[in-house]
């Protein structure tokens, strides 16, 4: 019992002490990436998103273009003419990507280390590293920031390196930052936020009275882009959609290999139960 008791106050300490942790610096909220693994289409335009936006720079060294055929539907025509884009530029020099081959990046990593600070990460497993809620917020999350190397700030991902690749479609938005003196009316409009929120409960002396303001940062819109906020929105839901989806082709199959094991599971039950039955009818 004794044993019980000191084992449950440890655990209960080791939260409190988590807590506390947690209480410390801003507190963050994003929305839940509205996407779905068995929307095909969406995960047709999130590759072809990908492939455009992303690969520049990053690679996919896990996914196979032909893995894209089977699960994404895609012929191998397809595939070859619409996301193989660095095979037409051959001719000068580039390598030539065959329909078998994973997805590389062209840029150099040491060029890229050069350019931005960090070189940047390959994307295989990035939603799995960071979560599609995250990964939602983040492609949403630029604002302009004139102090920043690349004239570019992100409230999910503070001072990153890496520019607002789609500015060009989402716009630019800016840092709105306000503050509040009253808790509550503070979190009202801290779980209100559309993208991303930062709220951070900032403690001064005055007169030597402790006083607390509580600090809520959030993107706005600013100037337009191409597509209006919510196609944008869409736009970067396919985009996570497919990151997911690369992240773990397999998990589709998976899951309805489970639902088959459950379904033949139940069927053995209905016949061990009956054979069961045969057995004890001369006991009873
Ligand atoms: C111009 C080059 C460039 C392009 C294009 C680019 N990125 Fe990046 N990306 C970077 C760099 C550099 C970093 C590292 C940032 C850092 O650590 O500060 C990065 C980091 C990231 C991260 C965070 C990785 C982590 O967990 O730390 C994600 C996610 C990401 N990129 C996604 C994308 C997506 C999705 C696209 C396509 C829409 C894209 N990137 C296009 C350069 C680029």
């Amino acid at each position: 019992m004794n044993m019980l008791r000191k084992t449950l106050t440890i655990v209960a300490a080791g939260l409190l002490i988590a807590a506390l942790a947690h209480a410390e610096g801003p507190q963050m909220t994003a929305q839940i990436a509205p996407i779905d693994r068995h929307d095909v289409a969406s995960l047709q335009r999130g590759a072809r998103m990908f492939v455009n936006y992303c690969l520049g720079c990053h690679s996919a060294q896990h996914m196979r273009y032909n893995r894209l055929q089977s699960d994404l539907g895609l012929s191998e025509k397809q595939v070859a003419e619409n996301l193989i884009f660095r095979g037409a530029l051959a001719k000068d020099g580039y390598v030539t990507d065959k329909v078998g081959e994973s997805m590389k990046t062209s840029m150099d990593r040491a060029d890229a280390k050069a350019i931005f600070g960090v070189a940047p990460p390959d994307l295989s497993v990035e939603a799995r590293v960071r979560g599609t809620d995250w990964l939602y917020a983040y492609l949403r999350g630029y604002y302009r920031d004139e102090k920043s190397a690349t004239g570019w700030n992100n409230l999910a991902f503070p001072s990153v390196a890496m520019p607002h690749v789609l500015w060009e479609l989402g716009g630019q938005s800016k840092l709105a930052v306000r503050e509040f003196d009253n808790h509550e009316e503070a979190k009202g409009a801290f779980v209100q936020t559309h993208v991303v929120g930062s709220l951070e409960a900032i403690h001064t002396k005055k007169d030597g009275k402790e006083m607390v303001k509580y600090v809520l940062k959030t993107i706005e819109p600013d100037k337009p882009g191409k597509l209006s906020v919510h196609d944008y929105d869409v736009v970067v839901a396919d985009l996570v959609n497919y990151l997911d989806y690369m992240a773990e082709p397999v998990k589709n199959e998976r899951i309805q290999l489970g639902i088959k094991v459950l379904i033949f599971l139940a069927i053995l039950f209905v016949f061990a139960y009956w054979t069961k039955r045969e057995y004890w009818k001369d006991v009873h």
